[in-house]
């Protein structure tokens, strides 16, 4: 009998919550498996007090019996790997056996970042405002196809045809004209480079593993998989507000292709909803806001990046980025998150259309770069004085958090599978 699998993503621009709610939701999950994405995503977890934040390990990893997966889908620098396994050592994380990767997982290498900062630089005021992780650079080599270098590549221990050694070279003198920009202290050490692969590729041998093949074998055994998405449906490389957006498909999509599984394996999808939104980085934000409660929201919700410490932009919640991704994602619960840090607002806001060309749209455009030109129309609702921050049932909840809540869940026609009231593991209402 097949398990009973959840599919866990982000419907905004990144950064809702979804380390927390993976951690919740993987309670009694066998596995949890990234699909996506590399460590341009910051996901935190606090348990008893004590934060946590992780780059590329899934978020499972603090229920003790999880294995955890990392799939295709990802691109995975594997230096910044092992100093994650270092921080779990440190935490006292049993993760021995318990992380497994997809050899068909693309690495990130130093000069993949080196050149996301160059392009970056080059870019100037049109910059995307990336996390310098290198992700775009990595995923131009995948599927530029040649000159990726894959985990499989990384343990082969051929000694007459390596491909780790033959891919770099390739990599050396199709990225030449590219990193000529460099300084001379920051020129790559390809030889450098190439020794302190083959020093970590032990570790890596004994994780390799055919993901689509034990996924599938979990499945059919009737073992309980969560997927976890990184970033949100609004940075999509296709759907997102492109151009401003990440090189991966953060959605349901990506976790098929991402870890080799079919349709029916993702199980319920459930969508994390900031109870406001945010955004870090260049691009448009209908509903940004630049005043008092702009700054109270980014405040009280302690609005700084888990991977860049950047600030991130903070605003109204937006229903027509919601309609858009829930679509695309086929989102039929949500989590929603940070619902504390709208405690004391006299008045709250969301975004119900916007304005486009004096027409009122409740779509996004088909043109993503006009949403810059979009103005947000609002319905306001009451706020609320007494505190949720903690709060771990429905009923010791505001009515005016309530309604807010309904609003939210009736516009979109879903329900709601938990809230979150604060940060730690504990600050939860568990729904449905
Ligand atoms: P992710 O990338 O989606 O996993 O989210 P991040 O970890 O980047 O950002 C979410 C931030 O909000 C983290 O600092 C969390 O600890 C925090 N957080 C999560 N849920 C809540 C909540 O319900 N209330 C408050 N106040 N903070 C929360
Ligand atoms: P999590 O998983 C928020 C944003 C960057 C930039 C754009 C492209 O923690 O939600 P990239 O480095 O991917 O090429 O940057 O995407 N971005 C995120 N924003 N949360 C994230 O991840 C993000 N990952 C990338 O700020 O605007
Ligand atoms: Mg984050």
């Amino acid at each position: 009998m097949p398990g009973k699998n959840n599919t866990i993503v982000g419907t905004q621009w990144g950064d809702e919550g979804k380390g927390k709610v993976v951690d919740i939701l993987s309670k009694k999950a066998d596995i949890v498996a990234r699909f996506q994405g590399g460590a341009n995503a910051g996901h935190t977890i606090v348990i008893d007090g004590q934060k946590r934040i992780l780059h590329l390990v899934p978020s499972g990893i603090f229920q003790e019996k999880t294995t955890c997966v990392i799939g295709n889908g990802v691109v995975l620098d594997p230096f910044g790997f092992l100093d994650e396994l270092e921080a779990l050592r440190g935490w006292d994380v049993d993760y021995e056996g318990r992380i497994l990767i997809s050899g068909a997982t693309n690495l990130i290498l130093t000069y993949h970042k080196k050149i996301d900062g160059l392009r970056e630089k080059n870019r100037g005021a049109g910059s995307i405002g990336t996390t310098g992780r290198g992700i775009g650079p990595a995923y131009a080599d995948k599927i530029a196809r040649t000159l990726a270098i894959r985990i499989s590549d990384l343990v082969d221990s051929r000694d007459d045809y390596n491909c780790l050694k033959v891919k770099l070279e390739a990599n050396r003198i199709a990225k030449a004209h590219f990193l000529d920009d460099l300084s001379e202290k920051d020129q790559i050490d390809w030889d450098d480079l190439f020794s302190q692969l083959k020093e970590i590729a032990d570790i890596f041998r004994p994780m390799m593993i055919n993901a689509s093949l034990f996924l599938d074998n979990a499945y059919k055994e009737g073992k309980s998989i969560t997927f976890e998405g990184a970033q949100g449906g609004m940075l999509d490389v296709d759907l997102g507000s492109h151009p401003f957006v990440t090189s991966s498909h953060p959605g349901t999509g990506g976790a098929l292709t991402g870890l080799g599984i079919g349709p029916k394996v993702v199980g319920e999808v459930v969508g994390i909803v900031k109870a406001y939104t945010t955004r870090v980085g260049g691009g448009p934000f209908p509903t940004e806001l630049f005043d008092e409660i702009g700054e109270t929201l980014y405040k009280n919700g302690e609005e700084v990046g888990a991977s860049t410490g950047r600030d991130r932009r903070c605003g109204w919640l937006d229903l027509v980025v919601l309609r858009h991704t829930f679509r695309i994602n086929g989102v039929e619960k949500i989590a929603i998150t940070k619902l504390d840090v709208l405690d004391g607002f006299e008045e709250i806001k969301v975004c119900v259309a916007y304005m486009l060309d004096g027409e009122k749209i409740t779509e996004m455009p088909v043109d993503m770069s006009r949403l810059a030109d979009c103005t947000p129309v609002y319905e306001t609702l009451p706020g609320w004085q007494d505190k949720t921050r903690g709060v771990t049932s429905l009923d010791e909840l505001p009515k005016e958090a309530k309604s807010y809540i309904n609003f939210i869940l009736k516009q979109l026609g879903v329900e709601a599978a938990l809230i979150s009231t604060g940060p730690d593991r504990k600050d939860t209402i568990m729904v449905n």
